[in-house]
């Protein structure tokens, strides 16, 4: 297996691919790193020179690629010659749950991986690492495997010297902190069978991470851990979240409850915020991923169990949008409401299964005019999410629901019946709700579905508010109850 690795390759420049070849590039000085795409006009906004143009937007990662692109962080198309030229190549493409066919609904769509691992096996020469980095379901590294013995036994027929070694090196950052995640992870995980190949990958990491937090372990468990770590954890915001409809019920508040359990260092502080409910590319497809795998093991118990925690997530989305309708007296139809964020959390432009998405549907469906404002994502993402054919602006006389897109606060908020805030960036805290009171219809309503905002000072400037997981603590129902 190659020496000192000079030359990364890595398939598929989006949310995982593009931040992680950042960090590297940047602790890594000495290496080339090629990232290549199919998509030629994502390629062409990575390379774009107003920063703001970047396909994505993450803290900190325009610094990393106006400092490193074009020296030791490249974008292209040319994915036969970047592979090619690699001594280690990470694939990172999309790995969406499957829409059709067997394991539809549950299973991870393989179809991208499977093209990646084709084109390698095309273009590979030499010795390669290849290192996944896509959450993949259990067992694809003996897919890729195959697929690279397959067509090396016809190539050495040819006498063209190819060889592999196959690592799972599951990626853990959150996007909102990738970079800062990606610097300082909690650890590395690598999985795999070549001992020289993995002693490879971690002479990459150890650029940046100290060896402690390297682990290493077998292909299996790597690629397994990635997938409970994600069930472990959307499980914490299920379980969090089912408390929220108990305490508005008996008038407790989520927040002194979440304070309260977090404070024992078993069940520890962290990933405890009620909310709308998770999104993001990785929660419910990893977990309907591991639905799926137990059901095909028969572990039908188990199954059941984690499709409980999608069923919370769904059911606490809908929840809020009968909330909403049943607050503005029961109808919103012709109503202006404002949205205050549209991506599944703060800090990133990626709506993919953002809570928003489907509340919006809901208002929508119920005959409201929605104003749309998020500071990062972009009209035409809005577009592909809702629709085109409702994409119309308001009219209250209008009982068909709508959705707009505004650039401003002010456009949104004009005239509206009711502001719900569905991600919680942090320029939702300090607006001057004062102002915005003075703009709205009354009687104007605030809904807080991620608790940012204080009850007390928006209530004093006479708002009707409704906020995640608080009860009314005025009035106990808890005693109200027949025993
Ligand atoms: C997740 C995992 O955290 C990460 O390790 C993995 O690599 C990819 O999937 P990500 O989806 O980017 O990361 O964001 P995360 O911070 O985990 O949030 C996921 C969802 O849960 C968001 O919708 C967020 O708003 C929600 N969430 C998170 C809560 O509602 N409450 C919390 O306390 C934390
Ligand atoms: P993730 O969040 O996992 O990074 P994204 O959808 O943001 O997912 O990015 C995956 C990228 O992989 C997309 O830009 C897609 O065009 C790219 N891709 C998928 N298949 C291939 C392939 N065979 N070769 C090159 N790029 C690919």
């Amino acid at each position: 297996m190659k020496k000192n690795i000079k030359n990364i390759c890595c398939i598929g420049a989006g949310y995982v691919g593009g931040p992680t070849m950042a960090v590297i590039a940047k602790k890594c000085p000495h290496i080339q790193i090629n990232v290549v795409d199919i998509n030629k006009k994502r390629i062409e906004d990575w390379n774009s020179e107003d920063l703001a143009s970047l396909p994505i937007f993450e803290p900190g990662l325009g610094d990393i690629i106006k400092s490193c692109r074009n020296k030791n962080l490249h974008f292209s198309t040319d994915i036969k010659k970047q592979i090619a030229n690699a001594d280690m190549i990470f694939i990172s493409v999309n790995t969406p749950t499957k829409t059709k066919g067997i394991g539809a609904g549950k299973a991870s769509d393989l179809k991208w991986v499977e093209s990646s691992a084709r084109e390698i096996s095309k273009y590979a020469v030499g010795s390669t690492i290849i290192v996944e980095k896509s959450t993949l379901p259990v067992k694809t590294a003996l897919t890729i495997k195959r697929i690279l013995e397959s067509q090396n036994n016809k190539l050495n027929t040819k006498s063209v010297s190819q060889s592999f070694a196959v690592l799972s090196n599951p990626e853990f950052m959150s996007e909102g902190s990738a970079i800062k995640d990606l610097e300082n992870p909690d650890r590395v995980l690598i999985g795999g069978e070549d001992q020289e190949a993995i002693k490879e990958l971690i002479n990459i990491y150890l650029n940046w991470v100290d060896f402690e937090k390297i682990l290493t372990t077998d292909l299996w468990s790597s690629e397994l851990s990635k997938l409970i770590a994600n069930a472990f954890l959307a499980q914490r915001i299920s379980s969090i979240n089912s408390m929220t409809a108990l305490c508005e019920k008996t008038g407790a508040d989520i927040k002194n409850v979440s304070l309260a359990i977090g404070s024992d260092k078993r069940i520890g502080q962290y990933f405890l915020d009620s909310g709308p409910g998770f999104g993001g590319s990785c929660f419910k497809k990893d977990i309907l991923n591991l639905v799926y795998i137990c059901n095909h093991y028969g572990l039908d118990e188990v199954s059941s169990y984690w499709q409980k925690v999608v069923d919370i997530n769904i059911w606490q989305q809908k929840r809020i949008s009968h909330i909403v309708v049943d607050k503005l007296f029961r109808t919103v139809s012709g109503k202006k409401i404002a949205i205050f964020g549209f991506a599944f959390k703060s800090n990133t432009n990626d709506t993919r299964e953002s809570p928003a998405i489907s509340i919006c549907n809901d208002l929508i469906e119920e005959g409201s005019n929605i104003y749309i404002y998020d500071p990062k994502v972009r009209e035409l993402q809005i577009e592909k999410d809702l629709g085109v054919e409702t994409n119309k602006k308001y009219s209250r006389n209008n009982d068909d629901g709508y959705w707009h897109y505004s650039k401003s606060i002010d456009e949104t908020i004009k005239e509206a019946d009711a502001i719900i805030i569905l991600t919680g960036w942090s320029e939702f805290k300090k607006l001057n709700y004062e102002n915005i009171f003075k703009l709205m219809r009354s009687p104007s309503w605030i809904f807080d579905a991620r608790g940012i905002l204080d009850p007390n000072h928006i209530q004093s400037i006479g708002f009707r508010f409704w906020r995640i997981g608080l009860g009314n603590q005025n009035v106990s129902q808890y005693f109200d109850m027949q025993f």
